[in-house]
């Protein structure tokens, strides 16, 4: 049995000020609902006022991004070791990422293993864009971002991987997949390369999130499917009431 996962990517938004706000109100709602892991990711300014916030709560932190290496000459970049001081879970390889900041699925790697180093979990973004949606590549890019992002970690580390689904064509643009079409992708394309890495039974205790324009009324469509073990939320992880019914959906 795996744990369903419901994890809020805040991207950019939220000051300290407003984070603070926010997390004391979400986290007087998440706190109520058992048997779902529950993630908040704010911008890294944010982390520590969240995370005094979050103490005993059961609600976790998770970081958007991070440099692979540990400290030294990379302005303006934040390091695993400093993400492990308040962070459970880390983002990598987000769509968003890869399209306007050049990660490509080597960087990502680079980062996976980082993350294995400094005990971090990762959540590892995969998805095709609209243009390989529509000339019928998702098989060939999903396929390859999993097993080129994901390689040359342990077998332990790897069954603490968790991945995240999300066709470049759904985020943010409320245009969601549907549940039968995403389980496909989980189950024929995901999976198999999952297993093709580190064995069946590790990839079967990998947990598989759906992420793109997941709200509140279509997250049971998901969540219902037997290879889909979550989401990773944008925009609706910035309401109160909409990730409160999606972490319950998940539940
Ligand atoms: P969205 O974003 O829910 O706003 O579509 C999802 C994501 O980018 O992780």
């Amino acid at each position: 049995m795996r744990t369903p996962l419901v994890a809020g990517n805040w991207k950019m938004n939220k000051t300290i000020a407003e984070t603070r706000d926010l997390v004391f109100k979400m986290s007087l709602q998440l706190r109520e609902i058992n048997g779902v892991d529950k993630v908040l990711c704010p911008p890294f300014m944010s982390l520590m006022a969240a995370s005094a916030l979050l103490e005993g709560s059961g609600i976790s932190l998770g970081a958007q991004n991070m440099h692979w290496e540990e400290k030294g000459a990379f302005t303006g970049e934040i390091s695993p070791a400093m993400v492990k001081e308040l962070c459970r879970y880390v983002i990598l390889g987000h769509s968003e990422r890869r399209a306007y900041f050049g990660e490509t699925n080597e960087i990502v790697n680079r980062k996976l293993i980082s993350a294995q180093t400094f005990d971090l979990t990762p959540i590892v973004c995969v998805g095709e864009t609209l243009e390989q949606y529509e000339s019928n590549r998702t098989r060939e890019v999903v396929s390859a971002q999993t097993s080129q992002s994901l390689r040359d970690v342990s077998p332990a580390f790897a069954s603490r991987i968790i991945v995240a689904y999300e066709p470049v064509w759904a985020i943010g643009t409320g245009k969601a997949s549907n549940g039968i079409e995403a389980n496909a992708v989980v189950k024929d394309i995901i999976r198999p390369a999952l297993t093709e890495l580190f064995g069946s039974e590790t990839a079967q205790a990998i947990r598989v999130l759906y992420g793109g324009s997941v709200t509140a009324s279509n997250a049971a469509e998901f969540f219902g499917q037997p290879d889909i073990d979550g989401a990773l939320v944008g925009g609706a992880s910035l309401k109160i009431d909409e990730f409160a019914a999606i972490a319950k959906a998940a539940a």
